[in-house]
This record gives C-alpha cells, sequence and structure tokens, in this order.
C-alpha cells in the first residue's frame, strides 16, 4: 500500500492511477489526517502530492515533520517537495521566479531517482517559491533555469523529491522517475493488477449489499457494462440490469445494445421513456438545468423500474443503484476536495436531493482507460470495452437550445453519418470521440440547387484523449472532414453548414453543455 497525501492538488487521483501503473496499490489520504493515523496504516511509501499555496502563506497546509523520519520512505513532489525541504532543514524561498508549464530541467547527478533517465528534459511546473538550499544529508540531482534545486534524494532515509509534477503527461520521464522511487528507492514490489481492483470491490459490494438486490443502470457504456460485471460477480441474480432508452441515444443505438449486452448480462430491461424525458426538457435550454432535469427523470426512472421489478420495498430495507461513475465525472461535477463545478454529470451532480438510492459505484476512483483494462481483463467483448464515450444526457447536451423530438432527429442522422464515416476511415480507435452539436437556434444562408437556404449549422468535435480530463482537438485527415461534411449537408435536410472545433480542453470541454 502507497498513501498519497492529499494537499488539494487536482493530481491527487493522477498520482494514485501512476502509482497503480507501476503495479503497485494506491490510496489517497486527506492531508488532514494525523501522521499516526497514517504510519498506523502501514504504507509502503507515502507521496506528498502537490498543491495550491505556498508553505509560508499563512493557513498553508502542512505535515508533522515526523512523517520524515518514521523509516517510512516519503517522495514529495511540488508542494510535497518543498514540505519536505522546509521541515528537515533546508531553504525554501519566494525567488520571484516562477514557473508555470513546461520547464527543462538538467539533471546534474542522476542518483538512484533520476537514472537513466537524458539529462535535458522537459517537464510540467507550476509554483511560485523554489527550493534553494536541500536539508543536510540529500543530494540534489538537478536544476531548472530559475531553481537551483528541482530534485534531492537521501537514498538512506528513503527520502526524495521533485520540484515537478511527474504524474501529468507532460512530463518526460514522469513514470520512470516514479517507478524508480517506488521499486528502487522504496522497495515496493510489482505484484497489483487490475484484477485486484476487481476482488476488492466484489468483497466490499457484498458487506454493503448483503442478501439484498440491485438494480444497474446501463448506458451501453463501457463504464457501466464494467460496474455491471462486478456487481454481478459479488451478487449474482440478485442484480437486474436496466436501460433507459430517455429518447437522445443515437441511430439505432437502443437495438445494439439490447443485442450486445444480452450475451453478457441475462436479464435487461429496457425502459422506453423518451416521451417522459423530452416532456421534461419542454421549453429548457439552459445546460445545467438540462442536465439536473434529465438527472432527475432518470432517478425517477430507475425507482419505477427498481418496484416493477422487485415489488415494493419492505419496511427498511435499502434500494441500491449501480453506477458506472468515474473519477472525472466526480471531479467535473465538483465532487473532488476543493474543485469547483464545470458541468453536472447526470450520475453525480445531476442527482435529485431526495434520492431514495443506495449509490454502490465501483469505478469512483478510476479513470476510463483504467475502466477499460478491468473490462479487458474481465472477458468483455471487445466492442463494449473500447466503445467511444458517449454522456448519460446523450444527444440532449449536444442541442444547442430545447431539445424538440425534430431536432433530436436531424441530429440523429447527421452524426449518423459522421460516425459512419470515421469508421470507415479506420480511426475509431485514434479518435477518442466526435460529438456532433447541432446549433438549433442559429441559423445560415446556403445556397443548394440554384436555390437559397436558410439551415442550421452543426459542428463536429473529434477530440483525441487519454482520460476525458483534458483533450486535444484531433487532426483528421481533409478528406474524411470533407465526406462528412458533404454528405451531411446532401442528406441531412435543414442542415446546410458544416463546422469543425478546434479547441482543446481547456479551455474548451469536450460536450458543448
Ligand atoms: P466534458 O464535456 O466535460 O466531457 O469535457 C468529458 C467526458 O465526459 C462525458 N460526459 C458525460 N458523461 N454523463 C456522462 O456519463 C454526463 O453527464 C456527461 N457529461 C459529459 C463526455 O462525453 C466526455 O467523454
Amino acid at each position: 500500500l502507497v498513501l498519497v497525501v492529499d494537499f488539494g492538488a487536482q493530481y491527487a487521483q493522477l498520482i494514485a492511477r501512476r502509482v497503480r501503473e507501476a503495479r503497485v496499490y494506491s490510496e489517497i489520504v486527506p492531508h488532514t489526517l494525523p501522521v499516526e493515523e497514517i504510519l498506523a496504516r502501514k504504507p509502503k511509501a507515502i507521496i506528498l502530492s502537490g498543491g495550491p499555496s505556498s508553505v509560508y502563506a499563512e493557513g498553508a497546509p502542512g505535515i508533522d515533520t515526523a512523517i520524515f523520519t518514521s523509516g517510512t520512505p516519503v517522495f514529495g513532489m511540488c508542494y510535497g517537495f518543498q514540505l519536505m525541504a522546509s521541515g528537515l532543514g533546508g531553504e525554501v524561498a519566494h525567488t520571484g521566479a516562477r514557473e508555470y508549464g513546461r520547464t527543462d530541467v538538467v539533471v546534474g547527478e542522476p542518483g538512484t531517482l533520476l537514472a537513466d533517465i537524458p539529462a535535458e528534459h522537459r517537464v510540467w511546473m507550476s509554483h511560485g517559491d523554489s527550493v534553494t538550499a536541500a536539508p543536510e544529508g540529500f543530494t540534489v540531482l538537478a536544476s531548472t533555469a530559475s531553481t537551483p534545486v528541482a530534485a534531492f534524494e537521501n537514498v538512506d532515509s528513503g527520502l526524495a523529491g521533485v520540484q515537478w509534477h511527474p504524474e501529468v503527461l507532460h512530463s518526460e520521464h514522469g513514470q520512470a522517475v516514479l517507478e524508480h522511487f517506488l521499486h528502487d528507492i522504496a522497495g515496493c514490489r510489482q505484484t497489483w493488477t487490475m484484477l485486484n481492483i476487481v476482488e476488492e470491490q466484489v468483497e466490499r459490494i457484498r458487506e454493503q449489499v448483503g442478501d439484498g438486490r440491485a438494480i444497474c443502470a446501463l448506458s451501453g457504456g463501457v463504464d457501466s457494462a464494467v460496474a455491471a460485471a462486478i456487481v454481478q460477480r459479488a451478487i449474482g441474480d440478485r442484480l437486474t440490469c436496466v436501460y433507459v432508452d430517455h429518447g437522445m441515444m443515437r441511430l439505432g443505438e437502443t437495438e445494439q445494445v439490447r443485442r450486445d449486452f444480452e450475451e453478457v448480462f441475462d436479464a435487461l430491461d429496457v425502459v422506453d421513456a423518451a416521451d417522459q424525458f423530452i416532456d421534461a426538457l419542454a421549453g429548457v435550454s439552459e445546460p445545467e438545468q438540462k442536465r439536473k432535469i434529465i438527472g432527475r427523470e432518470f432517478i425517477r426512472t430507475f425507482e419505477a423500474a427498481q418496484v416493477r421489478v422487485f415489488g415494493d420495498a419492505d419496511e427498511g430495507e435499502t434500494a441500491y443503484l449501480v453506477q458506472g461513475t468515474l473519477y472525472p465525472d466526480v471531479v467535473e461535477s465538483g465532487g473532488g476536495a476543493g474543485t469547483s463545478n464545470i458541468k453536472s454529470h447526470h450520475n453525480v451532480g445531476g442527482l435529485p436531493d431526495d434520492l431514495k438510492f443506495e449509490l454502490i459505484e465501483p469505478l469512483r476512483t478510476l479513470f476510463k482507460d483504467e475502466v477499460r483494462a478491468v473490462g479487458e481483463q474481465l472477458g468483455l467483448p471487445s466492442t463494449m470495452v473500447w466503445r467511444q464515450p458517449f454522456p448519460g444526457p446523450g444527444l440532449g447536451i449536444r442541442i444547442i437550445g430545447e431539445v424538440t423530438r425534430e431536432r433530436l432527429d436531424l441530429l440523429r442522422e447527421a452524426d449518423a453519418i459522421a460516425r459512419e464515416e470515421l469508421t470507415r476511415a479506420g480511426l475509431d480507435r485514434d479518435i477518442w470521440q466526435m460529438p456532433v452539436v447541432l446549433l438549433a437556434d442559429v441559423r445560415s444562408v446556403g445556397v443548394q440547387g440554384d436555390g437559397r437556404t436558410y439551415g442550421h449549422p452543426v459542428v463536429i468535435r473529434p477530440v483525441t484523449s487519454e482520460d476525458a480530463m483534458t483533450a486535444d482537438w484531433a487532426r483528421l485527415p481533409y478528406d474524411v472532414i470533407e465526406r462528412i461534411s458533404t454528405r451531411i449537408t446532401n442528406e441531412v435536410a435543414e442542415v446546410n453548414r458544416v463546422t469543425l472545433d478546434v479547441t482543446s480542453k481547456p479551455p474548451g470541454t469536450i460536450e458543448w453543455e
């Protein structure tokens, strides 16, 4: 077990995930947990995360320096690095030199931590203060143009740290640095696999549910499929999967989900709730309001399904709902420590206040590519595991403006063409997902067959990503874009313009709403 002490970094889960990638089990604890309690869990190593504050700022989160003398190996990153430096008698100063974003690091003495890593490489930094002198007994390993001490170690004491963020993808060799610490300095064994997550969750769910019954909200995507497969392992046929067709799915999707899932899950309950959802959305254009309405209607539908499938609950009986919630859903809905609400994912921030279900969310700490790895380990079909993400609220958040049946039909047609062309070009695996967005309240003038048209634009938004937390716009080949554009404007009445979204995330998000 490696414990990541969270100092309010957005990156704590990312660190935990990188540790899992190094095949070592990891969990996160808040920095407010007393050091005795951290040590009582007998971690093989401790990682101090980055954080937004200066170590000298008033109210800056600190840590009892006993952590550094306990004999347990400790690795500090960014803020954690500065805490280690100041806690052990080194110097941290406001040098006035701030470094944000990509920075070149020069490795002087590689030591154990930076062994075999190129002498000059690029890393991701985000700090105002700098370590100006390492504590006694430490070897300085690297520097940058404005930071004399950018990495250090004291291998005999099992202590090491770097000023940068090795956990982010933009830091070159970040994983190697982390693995040097875990494997070579802390001596952690590489025994953990994705199947351990399954076993752990199966245990936990058995404890939570006892001999109760649960329903699983299946969306057709990989997350809920993997969640369902795990819960099925835990409670067998006391699980019923429910798929809600809310009328905002893509062309042919419900039939396909039914076919795919009936092979894997015995009981699939398909609910046609299109009228209920679309009526509830009448007159609504504001994105958060749409998301809340959709979240609420989902829950109402599952409540009704629960009663239909299991009968009325006995007095005191708990109703369980399985959801495939992932870590990024939690963060973006404002659920992480100190994170702000970007958008309310239907299964987190979009839940109604009077929720009667107790939730089972076995994937809540994972990222999508980890979930895919679990899905493969569980033997789910690859069409299911590699399906591109599609948001729970469906096309409802891809119609900018009010959601109506006519607009949904238009968007469904355009979306089907775009997806068909992407598949034909063999690009499905290269592209993370490609929303097609209907600008329903916008019209533009066009000319077709010698006549004037006054139709709607659609936007295609192909993106690449590793985990949906950040994304880049995908450089689709022009001929693929051209085919999509020509076919949509020719085949979809009312659409006379196709535009391409060339915004990364941040500053954009993947979906438009
Ligand atoms: P954004 O738009 O926040 O999307 O960059 C990140 C990823 O999440 C998907 N998404 C959702 N998935 N319920 C979901 O199940 C939601 O409410 C929701 N909103 C966005 C989006 O498609 C992308 O993959």
